[in-house]
This record gives C-alpha cells, sequence and structure tokens, in this order.
C-alpha cells in the first residue's frame, strides 16, 4: 500500500543515472505481473541513449522530460504470443503499473507515456527504433531520480462503488 500511495507522476528528473541493477529490477517487477492465462504477451526495449531520447520529443508531443530523463523503458505487446485474443493490452498495463510500483521501491521517480492507441505514435516509435510490424509498443516509462516531490494521490470516491447491484 504504501508504494501504491507514494507513487506519482515524476516528470523531473536530476541528472543522476540509474544502476543497470535497478533498470533489471524494474523488468523483473513488470514480468512478474499477472497476464491472461499467463501469457505475457510483451516486449521490453531499454533506452539509455540520450539521442534516442530526445528523439522521441518529435514523435509524442508530451514527453519532453525526456530530455533530461536518464533512461526509458518502452513496453510493447505482441499478439502473436497471445493464447487468449486481445488481451495483450490489458497485460501490458499490468506490467506497466507493475514497473513504476517497483520504481517507488527503488527510490525512483518515473511516469506512464501513453503510445498505444495513439496510431501516429505507435507508428513513429516503431520506425525509430527499428520494432517489428507485428509488434505493438504501448507505453513508455521515462525514469530517473526525482527532482520534484509529490503528496499521496487520495481519489477515493464513494459515489463509484456499487454493491451488488448498481
Ligand atoms: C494511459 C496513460 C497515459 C499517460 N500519458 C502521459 C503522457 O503522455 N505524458 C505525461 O506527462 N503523463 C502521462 N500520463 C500520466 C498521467 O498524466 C498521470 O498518471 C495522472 O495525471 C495522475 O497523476 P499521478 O500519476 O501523479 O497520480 C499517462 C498516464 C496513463 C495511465
Amino acid at each position: 500500500m504504501s508504494a501504491i500511495f507514494e507513487r506519482r507522476s515524476i516528470r523531473k528528473f536530476t541528472n543522476q543515472g540509474v544502476a543497470d541493477e535497478k533498470i533489471q529490477k524494474l523488468l523483473e517487477a513488470a514480468m512478474a505481473a499477472p497476464s491472461a492465462g499467463n501469457q505475457q504477451p510483451w516486449h521490453f526495449l531499454v533506452l539509455k541513449e540520450r539521442g534516442t531520447l530526445t528523439q522521441i520529443t518529435t514523435i509524442h508531443p508530451h514527453a519532453m522530460m525526456l530530455r533530461e530523463a536518464p533512461g526509458a523503458i518502452l513496453i510493447c505487446g505482441d499478439p502473436t504470443l497471445e493464447k487468449h485474443q486481445g488481451y495483450w493490452i490489458q497485460d501490458c498495463a499490468a506490467a506497466t503499473e507493475n514497473l513504476l510500483l517497483e520504481a517507488v521501491e527503488l527510490g525512483l521517480g518515473a511516469v506512464w507515456l501513453g503510445i498505444y492507441p495513439r496510431e501516429d505514435r505507435v507508428q513513429g516509435i516503431r520506425q525509430l527504433l527499428g520494432i517489428p510490424p507485428e509488434v505493438i509498443p504501448f507505453s513508455l516509462i521515462a525514469f530517473g531520480y526525482p527532482n520534484e516531490k509529490k503528496e499521496p494521490p487520495f481519489r477515493f470516491k464513494a459515489e463509484r462503488v456499487h454493491y451488488d447491484k448498481w
């Protein structure tokens, strides 16, 4: 629960790099996510090259933090790995949230940048990174050491909860 409430979108980062061991933990957390029939229909691209991170800002209009983030992880869906068609989106979303929560545990800040279903972003990212046509860039998570602090969110709304019947 503490990681859930500490997690906020962090868009300002210090210039400190993130050790590969921590990136490995982010990936392990992401791949521990639940998926339909345990199909795990995902791929991960670890992005650290400054030029690549900067180029993404020309494709994605709400990703300017990539100019200072030391890294990002792109989560892609691969429908050819599915046993249960159409669930890859939910599977990749679960992996994305797991990664964000692990970032909190590691003292990192991170932000989820939406790629899918915006076709221009999907195509632009696919072309930039040489991703095969059957693989779909889903989300990009910029990460680094936080250079801003935010309050825990509390968004519980009793009126959105329905018991037994609507
Ligand atoms: C599917 C999805 C797409 C998002 N895309 C972006 C984005 O492109 N750029 C960005 O800065 N934040 C993006 N966010 C982060 C949201 O703006 C953020 O989660 C929301 O404002 C709530 O704030 P919090 O994460 O600090 O609790 C995205 C979040 C989700 C779940």
